[in-house]
């Protein structure tokens, strides 16, 4: 395998007295998606915060592209190729949506002072690029907000793709959607993988994660519970250990414990319900 994009080596952060992030490792590799799961305040974020240049890592080592670095902007992750879309996207709703997707680099024409920003390139830049990504809007001049979550996110990933980035970091982008909406936004997560980015994809629902992912690190309370290759997981065992394996056994015997008290019980094992006059063996909990 040739050098990870990126990789970070028992990385960690702390906000004061407070330890964010602590000892997590793993790798972004080309053409791979590499999930980042965890409940609220496992250190999703702070770890995307440090990979996308907006936190300094305080332990560990950070490398890009095999070189060790202390990034100290998003600028300057940006220059090396580090994408982020966080999750509020950072899109004006009420611009168009080619405004959207340049966002301050359109093309222009004319020279110096004079020049203008060239509308129609610019719209058929945008227009391409989408076209290019899959995504079919019928026309680039309508405001951003028009969009729906799912086709917000996905202007921003194509944004990403043209500007040649190396690799896309992407905030919970399936939080807020419908089942429908996810799987659109997880079908270009896939083509952006395909095109040859490394995504580094932050979610807490394993069914989003697993069908895309190659890899998947789970954080818990600021900690690794461990990173897996696909094939070393099963879709069951990551729900598992995202649901904190024991616990959730612990509470699924609870449940089915309580389903069985409010059935009238009956002494020997029959199919026929039982008549509503039968009084329960013992009383059971309402
Ligand atoms: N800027 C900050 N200052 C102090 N504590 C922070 C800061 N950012 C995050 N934390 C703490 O770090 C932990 C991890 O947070 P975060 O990375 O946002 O988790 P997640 O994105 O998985 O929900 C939390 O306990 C949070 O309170
Ligand atoms: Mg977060």
């Amino acid at each position: 395998m040739s050098t990870p994009l990126l990789e970070v080596r028992e990385v960690g952060k702390r906000f004061g007295g407070v330890i964010a992030l602590s000892d997590v490792s793993t790798t972004v590799n080309a053409g791979e998606v590499t999930c980042v799961l965890g409940d609220n305040g496992a250190g999703k974020s702070t770890l995307i915060k440090i990979l996308a240049g907006a936190h300094p890592h305080d332990a560990g080592e950070y490398l890009v592209e095999g070189e060790p670095v202390q990034l100290s902007s998003p600028r300057e992750a940006l220059d090396r190729g580090i994408a982020t879309v966080f999750q509020d996207l950072a899109v004006v709703p009420l611009m168009s949506v080619w405004r959207n997707f340049f966002l301050g680099s359109e093309p222009r024409v004319g020279w110096g002072p004079l020049s203008m920003i060239d509308r129609g390139r610019a719209r058929e830049v945008t227009r391409k690029a989408l076209a290019d990504m899959g995504i079919d809007l019928r026309d680039v001049e309508q405001p951003v907000g028009t969009l729906s979550g799912g086709e917000r996110q996905c202007v921003a990933i194509a944004r990403a793709v043209h500007f040649g980035a190396k690799v896309l970091i992407l905030d919970e982008p399936t939080a807020a959607l419908g089942v429908k909406q996810a799987g659109v936004v997880l079908r270009y997560v896939a083509q952006a993988r395909d095109r040859g980015l490394g995504v580094v994809l932050i979610t807490h629902n394993p069914h989003h994660a697993y069908p895309v992912g190659d890899r998947f690190l789970l954080l818990k309370r600021g900690r690794s519970l461990g990173c897996h290759e696909k094939r070393d997981i099963t879709l069951a065992e990551l729900t598992r250990q995202m649901a904190g394996g024991a616990e959730l056994e612990a509470l699924e015997h609870e449940l089915r414990q309580e389903r069985v008290v409010p059935r009238p019980s009956s002494p020997t094992l029959e199919t026929v319900p039982a008549a509503p006059a039968a009084p329960p063996a013992r009383p059971g909990r309402s």
